[in-house]
Formats: C-alpha cells, structure tokens, sequence
C-alpha cells in the first residue's frame, strides 16, 4: 500500500487487535437481522451517544469484545434506565446478540460491530459509567502483546470518557496476560483498584454475570476479575457530560 492510500484508511494503518470479522456463514435469519435490526441498532459514530437513547435512559455503560453478547443482554435486560453500548467485530458474535434482541427487544443497547477503540475515540469526556472488558484475546506471544487491548494509553483515553466514580471491569484467565494488566492498571494515576485484600479476588462482584467465555473455562485455569473505580479528577468538577439536568 503506498503513502497517500495509507493515510486515506485509518483502518490499515493503526495496530489490530481482533483476529477474525468473518466465520462460519450466517444463517438467512442471521443475515437478514444484520440488514434490519442491526440498522436500527446501529450505534452511530458522528452523534453523541446520549441522544442514540431514549429520555429514560441516566447512564452509558460501555462493553469491548461481547463475543456472543449474554452478559451485555443480560446486563440490559437488568438495568433499563442504562444505555449499554457493545462493540464486536465478529459479525456471528454480533448476529447472536441481535437473535437474543429480536426474541427479547430492548431499546436500550447500542452495537457497533467493529472496533472498541472506534467508540472510546468518539465518546465526549466524562460520559461513561461502566467499562467492561471480559476475557480480551490474550495474544500470548511476545511480539503480539502490542496487540493487547488494555495497554497504558488505552487507560489514559478511558480515564478521559470515564466519569469519577465510574467502574472498569476486566477479567483474564491468561496467566500472562494477567500481570501485563495489571502491572498497567494499578499504575495508572486514574484507577483505584477496589480489591483491599485476597479474599476480594475470590468473591464475585455484584451483578457480573459469567460471560460464554468464562462458563466455557470453567475447567480450565482460573478467571480473575478486577474491579477498578476511576478517581475524581480534580482538573473536570462539576457533574460531568452525561447529566441531562444540567445540559437541559
Ligand atoms: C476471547 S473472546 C471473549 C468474548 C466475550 N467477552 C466472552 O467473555 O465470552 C474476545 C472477543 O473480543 C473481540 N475483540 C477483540 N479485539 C476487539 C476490539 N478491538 N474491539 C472490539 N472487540 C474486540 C473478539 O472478536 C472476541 O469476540
């Protein structure tokens, strides 16, 4: 590819992380939700995301890599009044999510099938109350960890969409890609890791519910989960972007 191409498709020219968009082909349903329900589900990258929800809706909450979408649709189902934005590239993994929706409708989720960095990138300082990042691809090789969704200066973009107080949710079974993030995320100036002893890591935080992921590990080695809470920031008071009384 040469120069003026490169800069012409931002897509080509940034790091990727995910492995694969495409996989086994979708049924006629599954592609005929991709063409219907997923246009109206669309989350739209060039408008704010406080008006993609209806009026009911008092926080965005935020999850990367849903793979087949159970937790985000059960987190929806259980909290109305939220906005839950997904991102997945995996076109199956988002032809999943839209079967469950079609079955239960709600008006409240979001997807953008394609890439976290995308949505994170186009979200207003301080809008986001929840993150979640379960079980990111670990690329396990060396020369791959730059691929890693969590990374330094992913933190410092989510500290600027995460409001004070905000949740970030990671979990890893990767035996290596657990001290990578957490290395990271305990040295990040704008996360407070909430876990004050060992026993923090065995109970389960409320309301997480097992991703397919994490139900199909459950042979395998150990999950972690890690609750951080975004620090206040003194340089942004106020009650931050996503109050609709005080933008009203
Ligand atoms: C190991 S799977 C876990 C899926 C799900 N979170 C679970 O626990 O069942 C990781 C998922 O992250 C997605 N993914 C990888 N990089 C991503 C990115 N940059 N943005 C959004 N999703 C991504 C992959 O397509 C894959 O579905």
């Amino acid at each position: 590819m040469n120069e003026p191409e490169q800069r012409s498709n931002p897509e080509r020219r940034r790091q990727k992380l995910y492995g694969r968009r495409k996989g086994p082909k979708l049924s006629a349903h599954q592609a005929e939700l991709r063409r219907t329900l997923l246009s109206d589900l669309r989350f739209d990258l060039t408008k704010s995301a406080l008006v993609q929800f209806s009026d009911t809706v008092r926080e965005i909450w935020l999850e990367v890599g849903f793979g087949a979408g159970e937790h985000l649709f059960q987190l929806a189902g259980e909290n109305p009044d939220v906005g839950l934005i997904g991102a997945e590239p995996y076109e199956m993994g988002v032809a999943k999510l839209l079967t469950k929706l079609v079955q239960n409708p709600m008006n409240n989720v979001r997807i953008h099938e394609g890439d976290g960095r995308d949505i994170i990138a186009a979200l207003p300082d301080a809008s986001l109350s929840r993150f979640f990042l379960l079980f990111p691809d670990p690329w396990p090789k060396t020369r791959h960890h730059k691929r890693r969704f969590l990374q330094t200066e992913m933190l410092d973009e989510l500290a600027r969409v995460m409001r004070p107080g905000a949740e970030l949710r990671f979990a890893t079974d990767d035996k290596s890609y657990l001290p990578y993030a957490l290395e990271r995320l305990m040295a990040h100036p704008s996360f407070d890791w909430t876990a004050k002893g060992p026993s923090d890591w065995k109970k389960r935080p409320e309301s997480w519910p097992a991703t397919r992921y994490e139900a199909k590990a459950i042979k395998g080695p150990p999950s972690y989960l890690a609750l951080l809470r975004k620090k206040p920031d003194p340089a942004r008071s106020g009650p931050g972007w996503f109050d609709r009384t005080a933008s009203s």
